[in-house]
């Protein structure tokens, strides 16, 4: 019998076939695998195999049972000129060095030392929030987008709010959009060498480094040190040559932590506020749960999040829907068998969560936003693997239980005080960046409930 052949895609006309991809990646990858099954092939210009996967058998070789065999992609050499080499960017023994030094600031006990943090930028945040509920238009994502930034810079640094010092988020904006443009449009990096581009990111680089380094270095000085993930970071030794961090270590850790965990979690709740506002008997249900679990209490206590179990479905759902990191990229450093083809080395592989969320096989009516589907029972039905949005295998997600008891958090405070209308009826339309964010933001108009705490 004759071996059959991975289905390749092939675009209409003489344009290369890799193109229609990067023109659409979310549909294309949903509409392919429909089409050419869940483990398909595109030609990339004839220099390197691309291979498209939803499928969890390729997905678990690739990021479990045989991860050592597979590195991060080309994408992550861009963000390393930002990120530099922290956890999301590094590999091999220096990575797992890194992540055994990271690892202990984010279990339970000091998770629950940064909850408290958590809970005071939370309320300020719908304290002001409250101010913008007299039928004003407001847009959703930014307001995520600065409620998850100033969590993120609370928990870092226990600094209030973004100031001069901490001039983190304008610094990486500028850094985040200068390395999507070089990975998007990789033709256009010699231009970026001739019209002050390069030495304009060199130089912001440089100035922010330097902030970077002198909040690190006082807070050596600092006797009675705050908790937060920089104290846990500083402190951190390795367990098996004793040593701690340097301070260029820290700062590629603080840095990859403060872009990993805010612009992922702001869009999680954007995306979870919009569903929820085109839903309103799932949010009715919501509501029952979060009043009966706080009854009046203005906030959930660290323990009353396990009791919130449908609030943390609805989020699971919402990030099915949305996987905020909609896709993950690796190579494959020797060659491999994968369904029983033979894997060239250096191939590329493009494992699309947003694909495999929405695989009927595992979802039925994938479109359809049903909280449900995080049913225990539901859950037990389908492999594990089957629903990613932190990853999967030793690379996974560091900051998950972080980010799950934050978005748990924010998403039951703003529905005990608020109602959300959507301004406009007109889907909002995914739109694949860094990360998977709302084209043209969420338009929304907020009400203040007659009960609010
Ligand atoms: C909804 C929110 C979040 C989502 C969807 C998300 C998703 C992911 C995914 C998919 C990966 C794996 C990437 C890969 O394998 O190539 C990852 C890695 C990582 N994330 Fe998150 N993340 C979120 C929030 C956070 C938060 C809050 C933090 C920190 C406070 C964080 C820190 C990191 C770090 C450091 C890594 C690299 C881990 C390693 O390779 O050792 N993330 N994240």
């Amino acid at each position: 019998m004759t071996k059959k052949m991975i289905p390749v895609y092939k675009s209409k006309g003489f344009k290369p076939s890799i193109l229609d991809m990067a023109k659409d990646p979310l549909k294309f990858v949903v509409e392919q695998s429909q089409k050419l099954g869940n483990f398909f092939t595109i030609p990339f210009y004839g220099i390197k195999n691309v291979f498209v996967t939803t499928n969890v058998e390729v997905i678990r070789q690739v990021m479990q049972s045989n991860q050592k065999n597979y590195r991060k992609s080309a994408t992550y050499k861009q963000l390393k000129l930002a990120l530099g080499n922290g956890l999301v960017t590094s590999e091999g023994e220096f990575w797992r060095r890194q992540r055994r030094m990271a690892q202990p600031a984010f279990y339970k006990t000091q998770l629950e030392e940064l909850y408290k943090k958590m809970v005071g930028v939370a309320e300020n945040f719908c304290a002001e929030l409250s101010d913008k509920t007299n039928g004003e238009t407001i847009n959703i994502s930014h307001e995520m987008m600065a409620v998850t930034a100033d969590i993120v810079l609370k928990t870092l640094f226990s600094t209030e709010k973004d100031n001069d010092k901490v001039g983190m988020s304008e610094n990486m904006k500028f850094g985040q959009e200068y390395i999507m443009n070089r990975a998007r449009k990789p033709y256009m990096i010699p231009l970026s060498y001739i019209n002050g581009q390069k030495r304009k990111f060199e130089a912001r680089m440089a100035e922010f480094d330097q902030e970077m380094f002198e909040i690190i270095d006082e807070r050596r000085q600092v006797k009675d040190k705050p908790i937060d993930l920089l104290t846990m970071l500083l402190q951190a030794t390795d367990s098996e040559s004793g040593d701690g961090m340097t301070n260029r270590q820290l700062r590629d850790e603080l840095v990859t932590i403060h872009a990993a965990g805010h612009e992922t979690s702001s869009n999680a709740l954007s995306w979870t506020l919009y569903l929820l506002a085109k839903h309103p008997a799932i949010l009715a249900k919501l509501r029952t749960e979060v009043n009966t679990v706080l009854k009046n209490t203005s906030h959930p206590s660290f323990t009353d999040l396990r009791s919130l179990t449908y609030t943390k479905q609805v989020i699971e759902e919402g990030m099915r829907l949305y996987p905020p990191a909609y896709a993950v990229g690796r190579e494959n450093i020797e060659k491999d068998e994968v369904l029983g083809h033979t894997i060239p080395a250096n191939s590329i592989f493009l494992l699309s969560i947003y694909g495999l969320h929405r695989d009927s096989t595992y979802y039925p009516d994938p479109e359809k936003f049903d909280p449900d589907r995080f049913a225990p029972e539901q859950v037990k039905a389908r492999p594990s693997l089957a629903y990613m949005p932190f990853g999967a295998g030793p690379r996974m997600c560091i900051g998950n239980h972080f980010a799950m008891m934050e978005m748990q958090l924010v998403l039951v405070m703003l529905v005990q005080r608020f109602d959300f209308e959507l301004i406009d009826n007109k889907p909002v339309v995914p739109q694949p960046l860094v990360t998977l964010s709302p084209k043209g933001g969420i338009k929304m108009r907020l009400r203040k409930l007659v009960a609010t705490p």
